[in-house]
């Protein structure tokens, strides 16, 4: 069962009852979202023209409005998100994201067909991939990723090394991942697959750190 709640900084987050888990961070989604993957991945790298960002995990799209908001001439994005059960259009209607983000953009990311690429504004290419990250090919030459998974207590098999290493195979030399899971463990991990790692502070009143891994260099 799902259920709309408000968080911290007055955005909508969808709670997950059986996982007991929330689509995003309770001290403020909008928050997290801006923090932890516009500004610390995509406007962090303006390497490439125009850029292939992977979402895991597309849920309410609100990464991608909030990353469509700042795409401009500089650094065309290719959004590429995958999500293997996407939140029902009677979900995504409750969630206040119309009112505090652009409206119109919303509509345009919410209303885009799945598995086709769409250009929404001239700078942001939208394609979102009904599939399933573990066992899909995934999208090759990526620059950044937003790895908004389920927390790794919740769906430890999203966070394994052997998925790292996958997801590793499909990025451009420089690629930059950023994540909300600042575990040691998970740091280690993606290590040992090749990311140079650093530990960035979290979002204004939310968390304390957050990890941005880096693959150095062509591989
Ligand atoms: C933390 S939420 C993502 C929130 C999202 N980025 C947003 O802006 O609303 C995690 C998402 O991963 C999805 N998911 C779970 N398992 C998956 C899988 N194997 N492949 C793709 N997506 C998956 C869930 O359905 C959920 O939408």
């Amino acid at each position: 069962m799902q259920e709309i709640e408000i968080t911290d900084d007055g955005s909508a987050t969808i709670y997950v009852k059986e996982l007991d888990e929330h689509y995003h961070s309770v001290k403020g989604a909008l928050t997290e979202s801006e923090h932890i993957y516009c500004k610390s991945a995509y406007l962090h790298h303006s390497n490439g023209t125009p850029l292939r960002l992977l979402e895991i995990g597309y849920g309410t799209g609100l990464n991608a409005v909030v990353t469509a908001m700042v795409a401009d001439s500089t650094r065309p994005l290719h959004y590429i998100s995958i999500e293997k059960y996407p939140v029902s259009p009677t979900t995504l209607s409750q969630l206040n994201y119309g009112e505090i983000v652009d409206k119109e953009l919303y509509k345009a990311i919410t209303d885009a067909p799945w598995n086709k690429a769409v250009e929404i504004t001239p700078y942001f290419t939208l394609e979102k991939i009904e599939g399933d990250y573990l066992t899909d090919n995934l999208p090759q030459d990526i620059d950044i990723v937003y790895f908004d998974a389920f927390a790794p207590e919740k769906q430890p098999e999203m966070w394994s090394k052997e998925s790292f290493e996958r997801l590793f195979a499909s990025l451009s030399p420089n690629a930059v991942l950023t994540t909300y899971c600042a575990k040691g463990a998970i740091r280690r991990m993606l290590i040992e697959v090749g990311f140079s790692v650093e530990r960035l502070a979290g979002p204004p009143n939310g968390k304390r750190e957050i990890l941005r891994a880096t693959k150095k260099g062509s591989v």
